[in-house]
């Protein structure tokens, strides 16, 4: 098919369109209600359909013939650990899993929180509360305590799971005095934890809530799939929003599974029996999508790498890894090709390796810059195609979708609008712009399969962040325009979001840790341009009255976000300011001071509250992009 005609079907007639590709997956009951709106006026996919997505990423095809087919490969350079489980052995230790749980009281409809290193147990727990219809919520391990802590207390799990230790590099991180600071400081105490112990390091656990993983596993039965509804929650991931609370962003099982096998095929191109590999971490969307369930449900091998792309040894790994695995797609963030690209800037390392089963490069995170767009594609000879996506949407809303007759990337786009995204451009006011205009991106509703139902116990913060700027439409905080030919250019976050190393971050959040400070008057987080990490977050910081600057107060605010938020959001730098650059309302203006910083055109506002203020910052501020 070719990729005009499903995009034009996919917009006249989304419920035809999404019932035939729900006929592709395997359901216990076939849902009559392909598109239903709630009381809040929310969409729903495959309401009344009943499916298990446990079932259909790994009973599924035991069933058919794939039991003894490799499903998950882990391969953990820092422990010096490979190990591979087929789609046998991954269903019963999920299976096993889910009785774990079970006996613990978890059942559907309760939440498990899941805060876990790059290791094959991670995926186990997340099918495992698939299995059971309970709603997993995944916490990237680089989030300090207290970030754990306030998820915990949204969330409220019943259990938390997690392990002994995470390995970054050469440093071995406890996981398990953070998982504990997290709940000393949460309101809501979930009555047991799950740890499992990794040979580095062994946990102490706490009588009467604290369980051994393996210990409980080796007691454990294996247990069927509980079949849930197509509108019942998979799992609740939380991401960076503009204020300290993150957002629980809500998917549901029925669009999610149909969504991920879709995708698979028409994004990817992956068969049953390729390899995938996606070069990211479970705690992020990536991870639940394309190194869980994505490749699982199309019955592929997916790849649970617990390393870097490099140090871990070299700048070879990634290229040592899709070699051993015969991998056919990797997917991964620019920063990690930069990071690459640094080390070994002529790509030697390739030549040591046999990439004969590699076919295409998917990057996804941050916008693919033409330099490491070129750089990567001189150096493998392979197509390289960014495809734009966000926690939110839970798979890419723009790419080029190999799977159908379609047409090439270009440079420095993230591609074409995927069928089932009506992707518009509008000007301030929700008017559609005409092509080539920059304007804020925006889906109209529906939103396709897989994409977020609501915000975890706040639909009133799905209305207002999302759907009420402009009516009819999903707005998706990023700004930027559509060629001629249809193809999508990101030109970055509209709001206070942003990206360090494909981690999102929310600048307010780390204000609000910054102005807590004693002697801090007021402060602005900005993120500024990083030759690695795409953009790295700067502190502005004014000093109330009286107090002196002190290189004691910087490296202790830097030691606050490191603590209060994760060392993924370390500050490069505080800066104190005799005053910030403000609107004559109060606003200030966060992108004057990052375009100077960044060394590019200043463009002034005509709201400015006193003009100045730019002369002293451009002495203040050199360049340092
Ligand atoms: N658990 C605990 N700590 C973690 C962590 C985890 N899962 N992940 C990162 N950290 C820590 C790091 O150890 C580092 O700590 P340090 O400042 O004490 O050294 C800090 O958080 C920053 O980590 P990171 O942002 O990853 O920077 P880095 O310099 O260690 O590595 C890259 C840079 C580019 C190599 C790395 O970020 C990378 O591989 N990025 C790929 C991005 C990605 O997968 N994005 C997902 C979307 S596709
Ligand atoms: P996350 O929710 O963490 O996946 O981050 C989503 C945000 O990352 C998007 O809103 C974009 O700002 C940015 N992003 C992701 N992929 C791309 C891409 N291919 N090009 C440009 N920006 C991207």
């Amino acid at each position: 098919m070719s990729y005009q005609a499903a995009l034009t079907h996919s917009k006249i007639d989304p419920v035809g369109f999404w019932q035939k590709q729900s006929e592709l997956i395997k359901w216990y009951k076939t849902p009559k209600s392909i598109l239903t709106q709630d009381d809040e006026q929310f969409y729903h996919w495959y309401a009344d359909g009943e499916l298990n997505t446990a079932y259909l990423a790994l009973d599924y095809h035991v069933e058919n013939g794939r039991g003894e087919q490799v499903a998950l490969i882990y391969d953990s350079p820092v422990t010096n650990t490979k190990q591979q489980f087929t789609y046998r052995q991954l269903t019963f230790e999920v299976a096993k899993f889910a009785d774990v749980l079970a006996k613990q009281g978890v059942s559907k409809g309760d939440r498990v929180l899941i805060y876990m290193p790059m290791i094959p147990q991670a995926a186990i727990a997340m099918l495992a509360c698939a299995r059971l219809g309970a709603i997993h919520s995944v916490v990237f391990g680089g989030f300090a305590p207290h970030e754990l802590a306030v998820r915990i207390d949204d969330a409220t799990p019943k259990v938390i799971v997690t392990a002994s230790c995470g390995v970054e590099i050469e440093k071995i991180i406890p996981y398990k005095p953070l998982v504990d600071q997290a709940i000393e400081e949460a309101e809501f105490k979930p009555s047991t934890v799950i740890v499992y112990q990794r040979a580095l390091i062994t946990a102490e656990l706490k009588q009467r809530r604290d369980l051994d993983w393996q210990q409980e596993m080796s007691n454990a039965q294996d247990i069927a799939p509980t079949p849930v509804k197509g509108n019942d929650p998979l799992y609740i991931l939380y991401t960076s929003g503009t204020t300290g609370k993150p957002k629980g962003v809500v998917r549901e099982h029925g669009g999610h599974a149909v969504a991920m096998k879709y995708s698979m095929d028409v994004i990817y191109g992956m068969r049953a029996g390729d390899v995938f590999w996606a070069a990211s971490d479970v705690g992020w969307v990536v991870g639940h999508s394309y190194i869980v369930y994505g490749p699982l449900l199309a019955g592929c091998s997916t790849v649970m790498y617990e390393g870097k792309p490099v140090k871990t040894p070299d700048a070879g790994a990634f290229w040592r890894v899709c070699e051993e695995y015969k991998v056919n797609v990797l997917f991964s963030a620019p920063t990690a090709f930069r990071a690459i690209c640094k080390e070994d800037p002529k790509g030697s390392e390739i030549a040591n390796y046999d990439l004969s089963n590699l076919k295409r490069l998917y990057l996804a995170g941050e916008r693919l810059d033409p330099a490491t767009y070129h750089w990567l594609n001189d150096i493998t000879g392979l197509p390289v195609i960014d495809h734009w996506w966000q926690t939110e949407t839970g798979w890419a809303i723009a790419g080029i979708p190999v799977g159908l007759e379609t047409k090439a990337p270009k440079v420095g786009s993230a591609g074409l609008a995927t069928p089932g995204f009506q992707v518009e451009i509008l000007d301030t006011e929700g008017t559609p712009v005409k092509s080539g205009q920059s304007g804020q991106i925006a889906i109209k509703l529906p939103l396709p399969p897989g994409c977020l139902s609501t915000i975890w116990q706040n639909p009133e913060r799905f209305k207002a962040g999302y759907l009420s700027t402009f009516p009819g439409y999903y707005v998706t905080g990023d700004g930027g325009y559509i060629d001629d030919d249809g193809y999508l250019y990101i030109m970055g976050r509209t709001d206070d979001v942003i990206n360090v190393a494909g981690h999102r971050l929310s600048t307010g959040e780390m204000e609000e840790v910054i102005s807590n400070h004693k002697d801090v008057a007021e402060c602005a987080v900005i993120g500024v341009k990083c030759e690695i990490k795409g953009q790295v977050p700067l502190a502005l910081i004014v000093l109330k009255n009286g107090v002196a600057q002190t290189l004691e107060i910087h490296a202790y605010l830097k030691t606050l976000i490191r603590e209060q938020i994760g060392p993924i959001a370390s500050l490069k730098d505080v800066v104190t300011l005799e005053r910030l650059p403000k609107t004559r309302s109060g606003k200030i203006l966060r992108k004057v001071m990052r375009q100077m910083i960044d060394g590019e055109q200043v463009q002034v506002p005509s709201t400015i509250d006193d003009i100045t203020i730019l002369d002293e910052l451009e002495q203040r501020f050199q360049p340092i992009a």
